[in-house]
């Protein structure tokens, strides 16, 4: 993997540095889902595609692989999800065995930028709350289209930004309404977070401990690790503040 790559995997958890990266199975081994919520993607492709219409699926960042088991269980879908980081792809291996569901799902360790494009004609491509990894919007659901038949559907999770904040670091759901439109999408549906102050304080409080137990392991990256911590804060004031979490269900047109 590139410095860039390995950039943007740690931003996608909300990192400003790759350092972190060998840490994350340990910070985030009290968490199955890392950043999508399973209801909504399930709800959104059962209620607005019929079962004929969603067989296959491609999880690119697929993390523990809640979404691809909550697939392949809740809708029948045969599911390949692919992510970076080899103890997620492990415990979405067992997760889907655990499921009742490991014939439906293949995951495998591997860096997207690379696979993502050797990929196509799926019936649903997932990309849940995996930020820049695949690079700037634009190119993000350039990417996402060629994976997908014509007529299948993308389930995207990301955030847009209140219209006329010019300090947004997302664009605003404008923007991203104009960027489905250029790369060939038509929106079909959407949901917005119900995440609360409540919710996010409870999973600060698991990062945390998990924080305070590698500063006593590890005291010489104490800072990176506080880092972590802050950046993880900065996060869901934002989410709570500034923009608004949204998963979309878009049609590959
Ligand atoms: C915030 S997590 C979301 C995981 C999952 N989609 C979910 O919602 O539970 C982002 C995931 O993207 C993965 N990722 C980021 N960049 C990647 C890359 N270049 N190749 C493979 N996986 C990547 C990370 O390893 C991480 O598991």
């Amino acid at each position: 993997m590139d410095t860039r790559t390995e950039q943007n995997l740690a931003a996608s958890m909300t990192s400003d540095t790759p350092d972190i990266i060998p840490f994350l199975p340990y910070l985030l081994q009290d968490f199955c889902e890392l950043g999508s919520s399973p209801d909504d993607m399930v709800g959104l492709l059962s209620e607005h595609v019929a079962a004929s219409e969603r067989n296959t699926a491609l999880d690119l960042g697929c993390g523990k692989g809640v979404i691809a088991v909550a697939l392949a269980r809740r809708l029948g879908m045969r599911v390949k999800g692919i992510d970076a980081i080899p103890e997620f792809v492990e415990e979405a291996r067992e997760a889907a065995a655990r499921e009742g569901v490991a014939h439906l799902c293949a995951f495998e360790v591997g860096d997207i930028t690379v696979e993502a494009p050797l990929e196509s004609e799926y019936d649903c491509a997932v990309y849940g709350a995996v930020g820049p990894a695949l690079g700037a919007p634009m190119d993000m659901l350039a990417t996402m289209r060629k994976t997908l038949r014509t007529g299948g559907y993308l389930l995207l999770d990301d955030a847009y930004a209140e219209e006329g904040d010019p300090n947004a670091s997302y664009p605003t759901r404008s923007s991203w309404n104009e960027m489905f439109d250029k790369a060939g999408f038509e929106t079909i549906a959407s949901l917005s977070s119900t995440d609360t102050a409540a919710d996010y304080d409870e999973e600060i409080d698991r990062i945390a401990r998990r924080v305070a137990e590698l500063q006593a392991s590890h005291p010489e990256h104490v800072e990176l690790f506080e880092r972590y911590l802050d950046a993880q804060k900065g996060e869901y004031d934002e989410l709570l503040h500034e923009i608004v979490g949204v998963t979309w269900l878009l049609k590959a047109v």
